[in-house]
């Protein structure tokens, strides 16, 4: 397909085009009227936990800066705009009392959007935890499953006449495992069994969630968002094939399988899993696992070769990086790989109870330079094309795939890789709060033109 005739219209003029940001990584504003801290403002403070020791706040300054952003989406022509509920913004102890001012603040959002002709998708949890939670041991306690239903609860009741779009959990497996098992991200425990802890309270709360919203929301349209990355062995050899396997049923099914209805993923040669898996049956969870999600949210940021490696505990799998493979990456060293996108599009719908998939990430982080005003940023114009002429393929073939958003509008606070990694359509200065939007924003703007 020639560059010049790629249009969103290929897509149908249902099809939603949308920006995601979220919370924690937009808004700063931390102490502001009455917000309680969350479990990143409390890493951050951790020597070299993050790069440059950034502090999430103010990072790109959403709180005070909403108006201007939601115009910039607009003018750019997208229809949807995502963004998530910071937790502890509206109930600073993360139980108890309701904070209004905080209830306040995401009112004037959703309803900028509403005047603006931009439909809210709220995400509840991306990855915010309040610090007080933590200190009960967050995640890994059993206690969570009614701290969220609170939270949803009064989420749900403060927006819920208007707001249909919910997206219950940001990425599941991306803050289970890298906040309590590899101590990358907020909170910073590093140990397998917080890593299942923590997932397995996500998987019930993801379910629960939606249950909620389900319950209070009237015609409410309710999704999860799963990270995937396509994993392939190094070689044929069947260690490395093994080493494969394990790491696809933590990356891609771990989290879903169970939303499904199916339970725990289960596999003979993952002995971890197998354990898991026993332990669920006896407790019955599948069924409390089990939410008929109105659709899923998919987000691709690479795909990952793996091999055989016996240091590593209970996977022996590491990763053999894209930048050794002479394969094209990101500025992250992310692997950019379209074909592996349209394949697990494909893998998801493949489970066949899944209704709707919807795009609710995807992006690229490059080095971007501004220099007289402009920031030319080729790369990640490319890397869009690339993905959504990939995304079209899947769609032609049938999968009901409803939307794409871009992730993200701005510039923001890029979790452990603090202000060094910039996804944004629009550039921001930090120092100055200047936003200039990108030529990829730009390229949006005349790829949604009608
Ligand atoms: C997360 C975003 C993050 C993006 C790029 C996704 O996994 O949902 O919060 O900024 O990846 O790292």
């Amino acid at each position: 397909m020639s560059s010049k005739a790629f249009h969103s219209s290929a897509f149908g003029a249902d099809f939603l085009w949308g920006v995601a940001i979220s919370a924690a990584q937009n808004e700063g504003a931390h102490l502001a009227d009455g917000r309680g801290l969350s479990i990143w403002d409390v890493f951050a403070r951790r020597q070299g936990k993050i790069k440059g020791n950034a502090k999430p706040s103010p990072s790109c300054d959403f709180y005070y800066r909403y108006k201007d952003d939601l115009l910039l989406a607009k003018a750019l022509g997208f229809k949807v705009f995502r963004f998530s509920i910071s937790w502890s913004r509206i109930l600073p102890e993360g139980i108890g009392r309701i904070n209004k001012d905080g209830i306040a603040f995401y009112h004037k959002v959703i309803d900028e959007c509403l005047l603006l002709g931009l439909i809210p998708y709220v995400t509840l949890y991306h990855w915010d935890l309040p610090q007080e939670l933590q200190k009960n041991g967050g995640w890994t306690s059993h206690q969570m499953l009614k701290w969220f239903s609170r939270f949803v609860q009064v989420c749900t009741n403060a927006y819920g006449d208007k707001v249909k779009d919910w997206i219950v959990l940001n990425e599941p497996m991306g803050f289970t495992s890298l906040g309590y098992g590899l101590g990358q991200h907020a909170p910073g425990k590093v140990s397998v069994t917080s890593f299942f802890d923590a997932a397995h309270n996500a998987m019930i709360c993801q379910a629960e969630g939606g249950r909620i919203v389900r319950a209070n929301v009237s015609k409410a349209h309710i999704g999860n968002a799963f990270s995937c990355s396509e994993v392939l062995p190094y070689s044929q050899k069947p260690e490395d094939k093994l080493a494969a396997r394990k790491m696809d049923i933590l990356l891609n099914r771990l989290f879903i399988e169970p939303a499904l209805g199916r339970g725990y993923p289960q596999d003979v040669e993952f002995p971890l899993l197998e354990k898991m898996h026993l332990h669920n049956k006896a407790w019955r969870y599948t069924e409390q696992m089990h939410f008929n999600f109105d659709f899923i949210g998919l987000q691709n940021y690479f795909a990952l070769t793996v091999k055989h490696n016996p240091l590593i505990p209970y996977i022996q799998a590491s990763e053999v990086k894209a930048t050794t493979r002479k394969v094209p990456y990101t500025a992250l060293g992310w692997e950019i790989n379209a074909d592996s996108f349209y394949r697990m599009i494909k893998r998801f719908w493949l489970y066949g109870s899944v209704k709707e998939i919807m795009i609710t990430e995807g992006g690229a982080c490059y080095k971007d330079q501004l220099i007289n005003g402009q920031v030319n940023d080729i790369e990640r114009i490319a890397y869009f094309q690339l993905y959504l002429e990939a995304l079209l393929k899947a769609k032609k073939e049938g999968i009901n795939i409803n939307g794409y958003l871009a992730w993200t509008l701005t510039d923001n606070f890029e979790w452990a890789f603090g202000f060094d990694a910039r996804f944004g359509l629009v550039h921001v200065d930090f120092n100055t709060q200047l936003r200039t939007i990108k030529n990829s924003g730009y390229w949006f703007r005349d790829f949604l033109n009608k």
